[in-house]
């Protein structure tokens, strides 16, 4: 029986884990194993998704915190190789680009043990981004490399990486997003209409002057249409510690679970984000995104999708939406494997890999 140790650790883990959990536990001849290495540890951050997306009680809690980007990186490392020491997996599985992912990327490979990378290959270019550092790293020492979107296999290619390791399988996510779509009950009746807010980025929450920038651009939209801000710890605690106002139109929520705000999501006329996630759940959503980055490491988005870069400066937020407005290219293919059965896909080729 071949042991499968998959390893979450924050918010945008959980959707992609998710789903995989449920196939390799239909597979007889596989043992899951799951690690959630605390990185995220409030109830609202971590165990409303365990519940919402029926994700089996991790096997390891690790407990790590928050901390500077090394001070994490160490302590996950420390509890994860102690783990990993007991297990003894046949593979590792890593997600995304979070501080978690990498240090347990290090971790089982100095171990020597065969790592694979869910969403590898995806790249900003932006090395001031801390997700670019964790990327790149576990790119570099993974042995299966599973992609969303096509820029990232050839961007793994232009790296130097063997392609018959690249699988373009689709994307975890939407897996979670048809999963998630399916439970939402639906209350009937005409709604006003709103839009959606989230910020959580270093770049543009922990700068007070563009995290203010922002937050004016984003108040005066809200003239236009009631927006809903579902609030991250860390934007939250900005706000509040330098008292920055926040126009009246704009309903702040604390952080919401998954179903809670994909009900949000799926209800709203526009969404204004600096997420991952969420440029690729607006795409298959068909809501206008407009994502206040300078780059995204996901540009299918913008070419199969509904989303829209903004520089996240004063009067550009503002001048792009009323340029733009609700408009959205309704024409297009959604990206190759978005379609919710990225799992099915993922465990045929960890079936036919020999670990
Ligand atoms: C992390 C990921 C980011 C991901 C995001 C989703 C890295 C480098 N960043 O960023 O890629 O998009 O998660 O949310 O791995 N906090 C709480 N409760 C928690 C966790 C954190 O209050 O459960 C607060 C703490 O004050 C902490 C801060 O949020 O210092 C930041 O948490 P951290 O995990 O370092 O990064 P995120 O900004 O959440």
């Amino acid at each position: 029986m071949k042991k499968i140790l998959s390893v979450v650790g924050a918010r945008p883990n959980f959707m992609k884990a998710a789903p995989l959990l449920r196939e390799i536990e239909t597979n007889s001849n596989l043992d899951s194993i799951l690690v959630h290495t605390g990185q995220h540890y409030d109830e609202k951050m971590s165990d409303v998704f365990f519940e919402d997306l029926n994700i089996k009680k991790p096997d390891f809690m690790l407990k790590a915190g928050s901390g500077s980007h090394s001070y994490q990186t160490a302590k996950i490392m420390e509890k994860f190789e102690d783990v990993c020491k007991k297990v003894s997996p046949d593979l590792v599985i890593v997600f995304g680009d979070i501080n978690s992912t990498m240090a347990c990327s290090i971790v089982a490979k100095k171990l020597h043990i065969k790592l694979a990378h869910i969403e590898a290959g995806l790249r900003s270019n932006d090395r001031k981004m801390p997700e670019e550092i964790n990327r790149l790293v576990t790119d570099a020492i993974a042995d299966y490399f599973f992609v969303t979107e096509n820029s990232a296999r050839e961007n793994l290619r232009k790296e130097g990486h063997e392609m018959s390791k690249i699988h373009l399988v689709g994307n975890l996510m939407i897996d979670s997003l048809h999963y998630g779509l399916n439970k939402l009950i639906d209350v009937e009746g005409k709604k006003e209409d709103f839009g959606l807010i989230t910020l959580h980025r270093p770049s543009n929450v922990d700068n007070i002057s563009n995290l203010k920038d922002i937050i004016d651009d984003l108040s005066a939209i809200s003239n236009q249409i009631k927006l809903y801000f579902s609030i991250h710890p860390r934007t939250k605690k900005q706000i509040i510690e330098n008292d920055i106002k926040i126009g009246e139109n704009i309903k702040v929520l604390d952080t919401l679970s998954y179903l809670e705000f994909l009900n949000l999501m799926k209800h709203s006329k526009v969404v204004f984000t600096d997420s991952g996630g969420i440029q690729e759940e607006s795409t298959v959503l068909k809501i206008p995104c407009y994502t206040l980055r300078y780059n995204t490491e996901r540009p299918i988005t913008l070419s199969q999708g509904t989303n829209r870069l903004v520089e996240p400066e004063k009067n550009k937020i503002i001048a792009s939406f009323n340029k733009n407005k609700f408009e959205i290219n309704t024409n297009y293919e959604l990206p190759f494997g978005w379609d919710g059965k990225s799992a099915k896909r993922i465990l045929k080729v960890i079936n036919e890999e020999e670990l």
